[in-house]
């Protein structure tokens, strides 16, 4: 479905990716993993078309979309039309409006579409936003809000969601939970890509997943094979 090749994206003049290559199928969970400053946020705001100068330049190479280049596309036709969306690092939510309000405003991709199902469903994915529907979204613990931004995304009725470190900052119980219902999203159809510095979890429920190294993919393989590589232990998972 998504085919990165050989892919370069510079901030200004200095190279972020080096020639990053990957390729994510339909129904898949696909994890890029890597150390701080690897270029797994450079990765997926170019996957996003995002602009500068917070996101990169793309400077070589290409991103394929079921057989066609996206690299002349922008941001919102990223959304609207291949149905990808980003849930970003840091979560970007609307402190300042309640859950609801955060979710409904989400619809607006859509339109006149009724939204009614969609919210349901978020509801019973995370029954502690339903509980908490009225209340402002920066009284939230960091868990609930990160629990908002994927509901968010979901709003977009995307195909394809790219998290982007979902599980900072989280305690550990929480983290699971997340990535338990990344796993149910998965298997109702949403494909997944997500970026996470926490490899063994990311690992422990991607299908395949990619090891970034200072701009460059430097191992790839299933899940399970990762996370029994003698190298891949002692760099990312902590011996
Ligand atoms: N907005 C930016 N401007 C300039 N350089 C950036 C910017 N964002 C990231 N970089 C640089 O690009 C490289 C990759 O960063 P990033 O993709 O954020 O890594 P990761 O998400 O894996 O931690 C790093 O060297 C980082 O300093
Ligand atoms: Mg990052």
């Amino acid at each position: 479905m998504l085919r990165v090749n050989n892919l370069k994206a510079a901030y200004g003049k200095v190279e972020a990716l080096h020639g990053v290559s990957f390729h994510v199928e339909r129904g898949e969970i696909v994890t890029l993993i890597g150390a701080n400053g690897a270029g797994k946020s450079t990765t997926l705001k170019a996957l996003m078309r995002l602009t500068p100068p917070e996101s990169p330049t793309v400077t070589g190479g290409d991103i394929i979309f079921e057989g066609r280049s996206i690299l002349g596309l922008e941001g919102h036709t990223v959304v609207d039309k291949l149905k990808m969306t980003l849930v970003p690092e840091g979560r970007h939510i609307f402190g300042n409006l309640t859950v609801m309000e955060n979710l409904t405003l989400a619809a607006w991709t859509r339109r006149h579409e009724s939204s009614k199902k969609d919210l349901e469903h978020i509801f019973d994915l995370f029954p502690r936003l339903a509980e908490r529907a009225r209340q402002r979204s920066d009284t939230l613990s960091g868990g609930e809000q990160q629990m908002l931004a994927v509901g968010r995304a979901l709003m977009t009725k995307c195909a394809v969601l790219l998290l982007d470190e979902p599980s900072m900052g989280l305690a550990p119980l929480i983290m699971y939970d997340m990535f338990r219902t990344l796993k149910q999203l998965n298997s109702e159809g949403l494909t997944i890509i997500v970026v996470e510095q926490n490899a063994k979890l990311a690992l422990q429920v991607a299908d395949r997943g990619y090891v970034l190294n200072t701009g460059e993919v430097v191992a790839e393989g299933t899940g399970e094979d990762l996370l029994q590589r003698p190298e891949i232990k002692s760099a990312y998972l902590g011996g």
